[in-house]
């Protein structure tokens, strides 16, 4: 067993991520109680991959308070990637990975599955996830090796693995041209329809989100190709922690830089899902 003060540093981490992504919350809360035509929206790659000065404000304030907690450590958040232009590769040197507001469409329209998505990875891999729901006041935590909760109380994915039984998660992303479209009504006929539909498909408008409630047990499965490693590095700590299967579409091995997820309750409705989706043609 490792050294007690080997112990708690993962304690200390975890309770500083979960303070701050309440802060962000609680910024993002007092904005989206306010009249939607009062946020500022603009367009970023498409029109319609938006950004609000809320997630900028969310990011300033989440990237303030972690360097000045943990010094030294790097640092990836969504706006400040935009702002650049370019991603910066992962290093094996601790980073956080930050989106500091999943769900901008939803909070453009006032929908209230947003969330502040606090990941760190060490040596590449996403081993600690924090992500907070603030509409839904739903904090969600992992760290790796020790479980997943929600609000504190552990949680644990449905054990689901006949696909017809399942309620599944797909969505639209960001990128629309024609093979994108294609792709996505093409699966979805697959698996709304015969032999097998599944009981139905939802699209919460996040992809932590959606993550995070295959981890919960309220969906079983979620799948998507285009979300960034903002997108998935604190939610698929807090997945497989909760017993979730994490594959690309194909079922090859996931990496939160790959950008497309399938995560489903059960390895037997990972492979089934990854057996029917037909790829994206580039
Ligand atoms: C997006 C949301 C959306 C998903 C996109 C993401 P954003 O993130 O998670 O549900 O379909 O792929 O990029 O722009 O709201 O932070
Ligand atoms: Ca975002």
């Amino acid at each position: 067993m490792a050294p007690v003060r080997q112990r708690r540093v993962p304690l200390r981490l975890t309770c500083c991520m979960q303070a701050v992504a309440r802060d962000a919350g609680a910024l993002i809360r007092k904005a989206f109680l306010l009249p939607a035509h009062s946020s500022t929206v603009e367009a970023k790659a498409s029109v319609v991959d938006l950004v609000t000065e809320t997630d900028r404000a969310s990011e300033e304030l989440i990237m303030n308070r972690l360097a000045e907690a943990f010094p030294g450590f790097g640092f990836i958040g969504e706006e400040a990637v935009s702002a650049a232009g370019h991603l910066p590769a992962l290093t094996s040197a601790p980073t956080w990975v930050v989106d500091p507001l999943d769900g901008t469409t939803n909070f453009v329209h006032r929908f209230p599955f947003v969330a502040v998505c606090i990941g760190l990875c060490v040596a590449r891999e996403p081993v600690l996830g924090v992500v907070y729901l603030p509409m839904l006041d739903e904090l969600f935590s992992a760290v790796h090796g020790r479980g997943a909760t929600l609000n504190g109380d552990p949680i644990r994915v449905s054990q689901q693995d006949v696909l017809g039984r399942s309620i599944v998660a797909a969505e639209m992303g960001s990128q629309r041209n024609a093979a994108k479209v294609a792709f996505i009504v093409d699966n979805l006929r697959l698996l709304i329809g015969e032999p097998e539909p599944v009981h139905s498909i939802r699209c919460l408008g996040s992809a932590a989100c959606n993550t995070c409630y295959v981890a919960k047990g309220a969906l079983d499965a979620y799948w998507e190709h285009g979300p960034w490693p903002w997108d998935f590095a604190a939610a698929s700590v807090i997945a497989r922690e909760a017993g979730a299967h994490i594959t690309c579409l194909d079922g090859s091995p996931f990496a939160i830089d790959k950008r497309q997820i399938l995560v489903a309750a059960t390895p037997a409705l990972a492979q089934r899902i990854a057996s029917l989706l037909v790829p994206l043609q580039a």
